[in-house]
């Protein structure tokens, strides 16, 4: 099924399962000639992973991530880069005793009802696990944006109706929360280990704010930058809700309180707003002001206490999850939703680079590059669907060659070439060489 890949130019595709042999990422566009900074990737992922305080899981995970490809001597290559972390410490006989089961809160019901099928040992694909794949490919794109003088820092602002009242960000990664503020931090602590001890879990609200955006990020109007960051966020397992700068708590205020007025920043060379109410984004694009979005996480689904439910052939039953299992997961939801920030504005920074009236030769040539380089893979994922058709077409036992279709191609792109002012003879003589690459390989299956 489609859904598995998020972003336009820089693209990434995750996979794998919680109980399978192995989860990934692979990316797909980034640029030849970067390095890779794979302690920093490790480090990432030594955020996100189990087992680091009592108010996470203690499923241990080392999460030693491994580059299969589009590395030579540490930097990019310009192909796919496939990153894969090797599951180890999987305990699938704990779910033998729920297996019959459908778990409150948890997938296994609606995967079943749209595939047919449902992977009972820790949710599968709908696992958090499959963040860590996330994290990895998110690591490199926030590493790509510091080298630009952009940042991005997640923390727990509220955990169990408990909210940060201060702000240190030397403190965030000093306590099990990822909580600006200590005394609120020990206090969720220990609300949480209290719930725990209880059998339930409790949920909270994380926030990430990005310093240092040019203005100028987003694209309208589908593609609006506070509409890509909440899809890439929600897309994230147990969150329930976004909001960017004031959220919902504008609908409560007057214009005048809530506009940010406009001055000209002289020190900045810029236009800035005195208040960022609007979290860093107007009218879908950012204004270079600091992005502040926040996430709504809901409370793990997996408690001990137990619950109604039914079997797999719906009889009536009573649950109770037992297995390591996080009691709050916000702590661990900040390094993804840092990640999903990361890969969104990194796409958006590409697709910005296309469109800037660059002035120098090198930053001309790079943008030439990039633009070929989506030629390539534009015309690989053409030849994917040029391979399912013949597969289709000696299945059916018809013919290759289909004149009349390619005729109608042409017939369509040049229409549009000479809407763009582009040569004729040149777009026919490149589809005449496409065609002749799909017929090549459709006559290879058809022999195969
Ligand atoms: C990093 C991370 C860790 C998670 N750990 C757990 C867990 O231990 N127990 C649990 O019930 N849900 C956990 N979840 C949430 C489930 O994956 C999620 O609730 C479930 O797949 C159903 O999806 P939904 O809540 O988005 O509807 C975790 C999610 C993330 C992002």
């Amino acid at each position: 099924m489609a859904g598995n890949a998020t972003g336009n130019h820089f693209r990434v595709t995750t996979f794998g399962e919680s109980h399978g042999r192995a989860i990934g990422a692979v990316i797909d566009g980034v640029r030849p000639g970067l390095p890779i900074d794979l302690s920093f990737v490790q480090h990432e992922l030594d955020r996100r992973r189990p087992g680091q305080s009592a108010v996470t899981t203690s499923r241990s995970e080392s999460d030693q991530v491994e580059i299969l490809s589009g590395l030579f001597e540490g930097k990019t290559t310009g192909t796919p880069v496939c990153m894969i972390i090797w599951n180890k410490d999987q305990q699938p006989k704990a779910y033998e005793k729920i297996k019959d089961m459908f778990r409150p809160g948890h997938a296994g019901y609606t995967y079943m009802a749209k595939f047919g099928v449902s992977d009972y040992r820790g949710g599968g694909r709908s696992s958090g696990r499959e963040t860590a794949a996330r994290v990895a490919a998110g690591a490199v794109a926030k590493r790509l944006l510091a080298h630009k003088g952009i940042d991005i820092v997640g923390y727990t602002l509220e955990a169990g109706g408990i909210r940060a009242r201060s702000f240190d960000t030397s403190v965030i990664e000093r306590n099990p929360l990822r909580c600006p503020d200590p005394e609120a931090a020990a206090a969720m602590e220990q609300l949480i280990l209290r719930l725990k001890e209880e059998g339930d879990s409790v949920g909270g609200i994380v926030e990430v704010t990005v310093s240092g955006p040019p203005a100028g990020l987003g694209d309208p109007v589908f593609d609006k930058l506070e509409a890509d960051l909440a899809k890439a966020l929600m897309s994230i397992g147990a969150i329930r809700g976004f909001e960017i700068g004031n959220g919902f708590a504008a609908a409560r205020l007057r214009g005048s309180q809530n506009n940010d007025p406009i001055y000209f920043d002289e020190s900045a060379g810029r236009v800035r707003t005195r208040t960022n109410n609007a979290g860093g984004v107007a009218g879908g694009i950012s204004n270079g002001e600091d992005i502040v979005v926040r996430i709504a996480v809901k409370p793990p689904s997996s408690i001990r206490k137990e619950q109604e439910t039914v079997t797999l052939d719906g009889k009536p039953a009573t649950i109770s999850v037992e297995g390591r299992h996080d009691p709050c997961i916000c702590p661990r939801v900040v390094p993804v939703a840092e990640a999903m920030v990361a890969l969104t504005l990194y796409d958006h920074l590409t697709r910005q680079k296309l469109l800037s009236r660059k002035t120098r030769l090198q930053d001309l040539r790079d943008t030439i590059d990039l633009i070929d380089h989506n030629i390539v893979l534009l015309l690989s994922e053409r030849q994917g669907l040029v391979r399912q058709i013949g597969a289709l077409k000696k299945r059916k036992g018809s013919g290759i060659v289909d004149r009349g279709r390619e005729r109608q191609i042409l017939k369509k792109q040049l229409s549009v070439a000479r809407d763009l002012e582009l040569d004729a003879r040149f777009i026919e003589e490149m589809f005449r060489a496409i065609f002749k690459l799909a017929k090549t390989s459709q006559k290879a299956i058809a022999r195969s």
